[in-house]
């Protein structure tokens, strides 16, 4: 059965180019992003690995792990990982499953057989420290993502789960935040000290709160 928000996420031992992989002791207390492409040696491919290992500094300022799985083998994802360092000039640090035997692609749900025929899609997964599934994205193949929007999420979840706030549209860290409904006006007035706007009873503006 696919994966829901707020779902405990499968554990799972998997091999991958640094070695076996135990999922659970892997991740500890980190937040993981987790994501599947369709094969090595593919271009779209090249330049996401290359992407996520550029963006380690951003990764490791919010505790964040990040894992890439394809159904390839780690003799593979070693030849090809010489690639990405070479062509996105970077080093690919991170684990890539080696899910030649779809053990993690089926625990996840990563082969869409009427999308790609045995390839796992192009999905990616945010995984709190707790293991729970916080957010699910599923790409088409010809389309590349966007691990900025990635990184906006998470600051977004790591918000908004210490503080009464929402996060309105295109949101970026240091911007004001929305107030939740569950609070009345009164109390995010108390709540937040750096003021409340109402624009309408339900739509309450505040700075963002730890900033
Ligand atoms: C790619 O990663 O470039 C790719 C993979 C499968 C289909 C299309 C593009």
């Amino acid at each position: 059965m696919a994966l829901l928000l707020g779902d405990t996420v499968p554990d799972f031992t998997q091999d991958s180019q640094l070695g076996p992989i135990n999922f659970y002791d892997w991740a500890g207390d980190s937040w993981v992003v987790l994501f599947s492409h369709p094969a090595d040696y593919t271009p779209v491919c090249t330049t996401e690995l290359g992407e996520v290992s550029r963006l380690r500094p951003e990764w490791e300022k919010r505790n964040v792990k990040t894992i890439a799985l394809s159904v390839d083998t780690a003799e593979s994802h070693k030849g090809w990982i010489n690639d990405i360092n070479e062509t996105q000039c970077t080093i690919v640090d991170y684990p890539i499953l080696a899910d030649a035997d779809k053990k993690v692609s089926d625990l996840y749900t990563l082969i869409h057989p009427n999308a790609l025929n045995n390839l796992t899609v192009r999905s990616v997964f945010i995984i709190d420290p707790n293991k729970k599934l916080r957010l699910q994205i599923t790409y088409p193949a010809s389309t590349g993502r966007n691990f900025d929007e990635i990184l906006r999420v998470i600051d977004s979840l790591q918000l908004t789960d210490h503080h009464s706030v929402a996060t309105p549209v295109n949101w970026k860290d240091g911007e004001d935040c929305v107030v939740v409904p569950s609070i009345s006006t009164e109390d995010a007035r108390a709540k937040f000290p750096k003021g409340v706007t109402e624009i309408k009873p339900y739509l309450r503006t505040t700075p963002q709160p730890n900033k």
